[in-house]
């Protein structure tokens, strides 16, 4: 049997990270980890205990506190917080707009890197994020980095809201989705950023089709050397 790889995807927000994650853990029969909903379930946890946000110990001392549960479901993959499920509740605006506070605190961060790295242990893994490249999976076999404009990322956004029926402003969506990637950028602690080695794949002008045969071919080709 072919030895099962693991393939980092990074970049910055709505670059469809998760989208083409997805579809290459479902071709290849891999595990689709998307870390960057642990990093929401704990946001969404610490809004409903009333926490400030920049407190690094108290975010500490919930998260020591709290089960997140990545399960893969017939519609995608479920999110579960202390067991109870909250795939929806963590892609509220509330949430993506604090994340990236609970995200930046250095303890905060070796927590989560822990347990992904646990969950990616047995190999056979597409994990998704900002630092997985250079941080949680350093010798991931296939690193990809996706960039789209924000432009193009935010109208991704803005026509994904329309389709599920949800509000959406897209002027607000393009500063959210820009603040967010300066914050996420920026951040001392495992900031986002293409490790040196990854392929970097401007999506821009690319349908998620393309995407997903770019990194196909990149994975394959390793999944043959082995
Ligand atoms: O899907 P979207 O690109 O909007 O965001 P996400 O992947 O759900 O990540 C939400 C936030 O979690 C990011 O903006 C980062 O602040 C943080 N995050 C992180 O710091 N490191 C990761 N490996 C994944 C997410
Ligand atoms: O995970 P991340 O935040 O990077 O992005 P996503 O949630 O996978 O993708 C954001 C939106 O862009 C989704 O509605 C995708 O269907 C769409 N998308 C696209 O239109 N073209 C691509 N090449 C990739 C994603």
């Amino acid at each position: 049997m072919s030895k099962r790889i693991s393939i980092a995807i990074d970049g910055p927000a709505a670059a469809g990270k998760s989208t083409v994650a997805k579809r290459v853990a479902e071709n290849l029969e891999y595990v689709y980890i998307d870390t960057g909903a642990m990093y929401r379930a704990l946001t969404l946890k610490a809004i409903l205990r009333g926490a400030d946000m920049d407190d690094p110990a108290l975010i500490m001392d919930i998260l020591d506190d709290t089960a997140i549960e990545l399960l893969p479901g017939s519609e995608g993959q479920l999110v579960l917080l202390d067991g109870q499920e909250v795939t929806a509740e963590i892609r509220t605006a509330e949430v993506t707009n604090k994340v990236s506070y609970v995200a930046i605190h250095e303890e905060v961060r070796k927590e989560m890197v822990k347990r992904q790295q646990e969950l990616a242990a047995k190999g056979g893994v597409v994990m998704d994020g900002r630092d997985i490249g250079t941080h949680v999976l350093p010798d991931a076999e296939v690193k990809v980095f996706l960039l789209a404009s924000v432009d193009e990322r935010a109208q991704r956004r803005h026509a994904e809201n329309l389709q599920k029926g949800f509000p959406s402003d897209l002027e607000q969506l393009k500063q959210e989705i820009a603040q967010r990637d300066k914050i996420d950028s920026e951040r001392k602690v495992s900031p986002l950023k293409k490790a040196d080695d990854a392929v970097e794949i401007d999506t821009t002008s690319l349908s998620i089709q393309q995407v997903v045969d770019t990194i196909m071919k990149l994975a394959t080709e390793r999944i043959g050397l082995n």
